[in-house]
């Protein structure tokens, strides 16, 4: 198992948010996990990268006790995340976005105001290769579609070299044809690179095209986790989250 959470869980203040907790994630593959808006799937990911601590249990990440770790050495071992929340340098071109990444991760001295800054330019230009933005090298950051930040973010999230990548909503506000476009891109970059993928997601069409496994949270518990026809079939998770109905 490249993740596992034994018994996680988080209070805050008298709200248990995560509840016992346990996952294992096999290298390689590509878990969904899905819930109810307030169910706990951003709560998880903060726990596993350690931005939020947890009451009790522990993560394992390739069968080293990363609970306590703070969160830049969690990063440096190899767990990427993309959030919620957009760190994009709006401002800044996709090359200098990109730049910015290899150089904190290679912790490279570097000047902003040099004139043609090239540092890590092969490493940088590979990058946006992949992620197919190689068109748009030199345009801000703040001016791409949706869809494209999007895509910038995980080269962001690549240039730190993961070999697991936690993505939060990485569809969310995009139309759901650039959300396909989206979700291609990270399973074409997951068999590129060896990755394995778990991404937190409210579209059930993306959820049972994209994950090979499926894990369901209701109220900071799973509830279920399997194979996407188990998961379509599984009568709780049906009354608790497909079917919209309160438990
Ligand atoms: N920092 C915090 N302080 C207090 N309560 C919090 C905090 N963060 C989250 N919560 C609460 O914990 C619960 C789980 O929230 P979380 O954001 O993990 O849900 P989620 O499944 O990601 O929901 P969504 O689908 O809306 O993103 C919610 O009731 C939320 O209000
Ligand atoms: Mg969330």
């Amino acid at each position: 198992m490249i993740l596992k959470t034994v018994g996680l869980s988080k209070d805050f203040g008298s709200l248990r948010a995560v509840n016992d907790v346990s996952l294992e994630i096999k290298e390689g593959t590509i878990r969904a996990v899905i819930g109810p808006n307030g169910a706990g799937k951003t709560t998880l990911f903060d726990l596993i990268t350690n931005r939020t601590h947890p009451t009790s249990g522990k993560v394992y990440f390739q069968g080293k006790d990363i609970t306590y770790l703070p969160p830049y050495k969690i990063v440096k071992l190899g767990i990427g995340k993309c959030f919620q929340i957009s760190k994009l340098f709006p401002e800044l071109t996709v090359f200098e976005n990109i730049q910015i990444a290899c150089i904190s991760r290679a912790r490279k001295v570097f000047n902003m105001y040099s004139p043609g800054n090239n540092a890590m330019r092969d490493e940088v230009l590979q990058i946006i290769n992949s992620i197919g933005l190689t068109v748009l090298t030199d345009a801000s950051a703040g001016y791409l579609s949706y869809g494209d930040q999007r895509r910038l973010e995980i080269g962001i999230t690549l240039a730190l070299q993961p070999t697991l990548l936690l993505l939060d909503e990485p569809t969310a506000g995009v139309s759901r044809a650039e959300g396909y476009e989206v979700m291609k891109l990270i399973k074409k970059l997951a068999s590129e690179r060896a990755l394995t993928i778990v991404f937190i997601e409210h579209d059930m069409d993306i959820v049972f095209n994209y994950a090979e496994e499926i894990t369901v949270m209701h109220q900071g518990t799973t509830i279920a986790t399997g194979a996407p026809e188990a998961i379509k079939s599984n009568k709780q998770v049906q009354s608790c989250y497909l079917g919209e109905t309160v438990c």
